[in-house]
């Protein structure tokens, strides 16, 4: 009607936080589901494999960093998409930020539900599988299966890898996925979990190498599911493009030395470039 005010038509943005490009699972499948959605992406790449540092080190510099990222950033929802950070950090970082954040934690309470033999698989990181919060994951929602943890220190580099477009090294992934199966037990495994978001991109020479039979919990999607969710909590749907919206950004604390390539290999997801981000 003329001269009624029309509210302007925005997009939220969402900011996607890693260590390195495991946060591109949420990313993908955020886009499938709600295409005009802006998803900025920021890798902390100059401390990766987060797998690898002390937690107290790591505790500071996710909040510190992510602070820094709230403010020039501006995000509306930010996803932690990294087990290793969010089972150390998303209680510090809820405490000190001011915004929505969905986190990521290992699947153990979804292959619960659906295995049959009762024994699960989890693949993380060696820091992840250390926290205590695995143990009330399983204690809490499958405390009747037998929980097989591996613990790998290669495979998030293997995943760096496959997602620039590399085929893995089969002998590789399968002596990293004997560590579970040669377990005592591990013959009785039905249902894996990705307790790490690099391994969405290593779903393919898992199942590769892997009895066939085995069913692989990628929880990628069912994050991208819940940072819908509580947009929607915050948003009124549906979520417009904007004219006025610049194009998302991928952010960076190291460039790395094939920056070119990757920049190739991220612009599928809507990224053009790969920019440095300041380590506060
Ligand atoms: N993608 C991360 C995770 O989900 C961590 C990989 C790493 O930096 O070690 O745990």
């Amino acid at each position: 009607m003329k001269g009624s005010h029309t509210p302007p038509r925005v997009s939220p943005r969402i900011l996607v936080f890693d260590s390195g490009i495991g946060g591109m699972g949420a990313v993908q499948a955020l886009r499938h589901l709600a295409p005009i959605l802006r998803i900025d992406y920021l890798a902390d790449t100059a401390l990766f494999p987060y797998g690898e540092q002390e937690d107290e080190f790591l505790t500071k510099r996710i909040v510190s960093l992510l602070s820094s990222a709230e403010k020039e950033l501006k995000p509306d929802l930010l996803i932690v998409a990294c087990n290793t950070a969010s089972t150390l950090a998303l209680t510090p970082l809820r405490q000190t930020l001011n915004l929505p954040i969905v986190g990521c934690v290992p699947p153990i309470r979804w292959a619960g539900r659906v295995s049959v033999s009762r024994t699960i698989g989890l693949l993380a990181t060696s820091a992840t599988i250390r926290r205590p919060y695995i143990s009330q994951l399983w204690h809490d929602y499958a405390d009747d299966c037998q929980l097989l943890v591996h613990g790998a220190r290669n495979l998030a580099d293997l995943a760096e890898q496959a997602f620039r477009g590399e085929t893995p090294d089969s002998a590789l992934v399968k002596h990293e996925l004997d560590q579970l199966f040669n377990q005592k037990g591990g013959e009785k495994i039905d249902t894996i979990g990705l307790g790490c978001t690099h391994y969405s991109f290593l779903l393919p020479s898992f199942q590769r190498v892997a009895p066939a039979h085995i069913a692989w919990l990628d929880p990628a999607p069912a994050v991208a599911q819940q940072a819908l969710r509580r947009l929607k909590e915050n948003w009124s749907f549906p979520l417009y493009a904007n004219k006025e919206a610049t194009a998302p950004r991928f952010f960076m604390t190291s460039l790395p030395a094939d920056k070119d390539r990757l920049t190739e290999q991220v612009r599928w997801l809507g990224y053009n470039s790969c920019e440095l981000f300041p380590t506060p």
